[in-house]
């Protein structure tokens, strides 16, 4: 019977729960459709008595308006995902992508890996170390007798220890050096890349950290003038051929002879400008001969053996290539500045 029919189907739309996008369309697919529950109890109003039809199409009409309701709570609730799944289905393929940023490699690895490039065709090998030292290394290891006022060169970060054996943050990547010949025996040559922590106020030209290339070689018959032609091989590398370079001599207790070689201005070309304050040339770097009490100290026996030693700065080395002229725009992680280096990427 109809009557029943109507009841039945009126008890299970009370009862089902529109819990999901799919639900909703189950519920439309059984109960709205042309070949649906609605549309088949229409068909079948038509048939009953013309008496029947008077009680029987409120009571069918109200059926409807429920159903229809029941669909619309759904729609409301989950409708959202339908249309979203049907945009997904309707995405352009044949529309260009979005581009994305490519990030940088910060200038000071740039040049750090152009420095070690020059140095490894020359047959140099990386060779790294702590940055949290002990006195030995940084300093004893190295000729600084211990109320040495040359330790004063470097004002260093101690950290004092219960036990007395105080560490340091290191101050020069020389103390790699100390650590590779305690290790192994001659013939070193390697080059030493790495951060390093002086106590300085920061300022455009100072900071209380930066980067430096180490180099050490140590062989049989090694001279000065080795050192002179292996600076000024990387000097030509580096700053393109026809580079002046110069030697001065100077003083570290690690090295004797010790000096400090500058290159010609790389901005005026040795003609005097700002930043070689109108002198023509600008420092790079420190080197010399490895003192023969260094070679002791590491168990090298300096009657047989000899070597030479150079220190730079990578930052120095980069702010001459770059034209940086603040040496805290390093650390400030910038992008306005990173982002200039975005083409360097190798
Ligand atoms: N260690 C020195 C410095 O930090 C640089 C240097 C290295 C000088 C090797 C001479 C030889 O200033």
């Amino acid at each position: 019977m109809l009557q029943d029919k109507i009841k039945q189907y009126t008890e299970e739309i009370e009862q089902i729960t529109l819990s999901s996008a799919a639900d909703v369309e189950n519920y439309r697919l059984k109960f709205l459709v042309s070949k649906g529950v609605i549309k088949g109890l229409f068909e079948e109003f038509k048939t009953v008595s013309s008496e029947e039809k008077r009680v029987l199409g409120k009571v069918l009409n109200e059926f409807k308006q429920l159903a229809e309701n029941k669909y619309q709570e759904g729609q409301e609730l989950f409708g959202k995902s339908n249309v979203t799944a049907t945009k997904r289905d309707e995405v352009d393929l044949t529309l260009p992508g979005e581009g994305f940023q490519l990030g940088s490699r910060h200038p000071l690895s740039l040049v750090r890996k152009e420095i070690v490039e020059i140095f490894k065709k020359l047959g140099f090998v990386v060779a790294e170390g702590p940055e949290i030292e002990d006195d030995w290394h940084n300093f004893s290891a190295l000729n600084f007798p211990p109320e040495h006022p040359a330790r004063d060169m470097q004002d260093t970060f101690f950290i004092k220890k219960q036990d007395g054996n105080d560490i340091a943050l290191r101050t020069h990547t020389s103390s790699v050096q100390v650590r590779l010949m305690e290790a192994g025996k001659p013939p070193f040559r390697a080059i030493m890349p790495g951060r390093v922590y002086r106590n300085e106020a920061i300022s455009a030209r100072a900071h209380c950290f930066f980067h430096q290339v180490e180099g050490l070689y140590v062989d049989e018959n090694v001279s000065f003038a080795d050192l002179k032609q292996t600076l000024f091989h990387f000097v030509q590398e580096l700053y393109g051929e026809g580079t002046k370079v110069r030697f001065r001599p100077s003083y570290f207790p690690f090295t004797e002879p010790s000096a400090e070689m500058d290159i010609s201005c790389t901005i005026c070309k040795g003609q005097g400008c700002q930043l070689c304050k109108g002198s023509g040339w600008v420092e790079i770097l420190g080197c010399g001969m490895v003192d023969p009490n260094v070679l002791e100290n590491c168990g090298i026996d300096s009657k047989k053996y000899s070597g030479f030693a150079f220190g730079m700065g990578i930052e120095r080395i980069t702010n001459l290539k770059y034209e940086i002229k603040d040496l805290r725009l390093f650390s400030e992680n910038d992008v306005r500045f990173l982002s200039q280096f975005e083409t360097e990427i190798i």
